[in-house]
């Protein structure tokens, strides 16, 4: 596997890709790599020949209030697992890059709608950030195909309208998220749990589940996610918010529709965990 924090190189390995006929698939990530970013790039193989994924960690998606600083930087490693996966070529930009005029002076995508609510509304500028990092990725790979994890089920909503708005004649190919024997979706985050913490975290997945299951039955959305959330908060943790909503547009879910996603975020001691689950009634 080829690393490379060079945009005119890593053009110049794809244009050669691309000559030959291959497919590219993207792999996009912030690095501090666990087995869900590792299913992506599996996932990736079915979809292309070569697969190009990127360690960024972006300024521009971290509120004023989130330490970016303190995200884990782990590329020894994560080079390691890319590679054992069979990534070709990673893209491994500096802030200077990326934004070589500053953040203030970026030109940004914003995605309306599906970004305003949920994780748009507790961190605001959020979305912002992450539609402009992924649409100069996009730019700068130009892939077929790119794979984004589910867990962050928003984030896949914005993208995925971003590329229809924008016409990007890119595939967003959604991937399952991966859980723990527990239940606990993996994420970055889980590691700032304490061992105490880990016991409790699982309780997300479980009253999301609890969730899944009343909701065949009663469409009384507001109540039971209401006392989803109280159930979440008496297991030792504080629910962000627990909204059902249209698994597409992201709108609060109304009697008529069928095709659902719960959305929840909770903080566990020092994390803020986010976890959805897909219902079709
Ligand atoms: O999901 C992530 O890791 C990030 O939001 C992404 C898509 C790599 C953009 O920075």
């Amino acid at each position: 596997m080829k690393t490379t924090n060079n945009i005119s190189e890593l053009r110049e390995q794809i244009n050669t890709w691309r000559k030959q006929g291959l497919k590219i698939a993207f792999v996009p990530t912030m690095g501090n790599l666990h087995a869900g970013h590792i299913s992506l790039v599996t996932h990736a193989h079915q979809y292309a020949d070569k697969i190009v994924a990127s360690i960024f960690v972006n300024p521009m998606q971290f509120g004023a209030n989130e330490d970016i600083d303190k995200y884990p930087r782990t590329m020894a490693a994560d080079q390691e697992k890319l590679q054992a996966a069979g990534t070709n070529l990673l893209f491994t930009p500096t802030p200077d890059i990326i934004y070589p005029k500053g953040l203030d002076k970026q030109t940004y995508v914003d995605v309306p709608n599906v970004s305003a609510g949920y994780c748009g509304e507790s961190r605001p500028g959020h979305f912002r950030g992450v539609s402009t990092i992924v649409c100069k990725l996009f730019n700068i790979v130009q892939p077929d195909v790119a794979c984004f994890g589910l867990k962050d089920y928003q984030q896949v909503q914005v993208i995925q309208t971003m590329v229809e708005d924008l016409s990007m004649p890119i595939n967003i190919i959604p991937v399952a998220t991966v859980r723990e024997a527990s239940g606990l979706a993996l994420s970055s985050r889980n590691g700032y749990l304490t061992t105490a913490e880990k016991k409790i975290a699982p309780a997300l997945h479980r009253h999301l589940q609890w969730l899944a299951q009343e909701i065949q039955t009663n469409n009384d959305f507001i109540g039971l996610a209401k006392q989803a959330a109280d159930f979440i908060n008496k297991a030792g943790m504080r629910t962000d918010y627990i909204h059902i909503c249209h698994a597409r547009t992201l709108n609060p879910a109304n009697k008529d529709d069928k095709e659902l996603v719960i959305l929840a975020a909770a903080h566990c001691g020092k994390a803020r965990l986010i976890d959805n689950l897909q219902v079709q009634l």
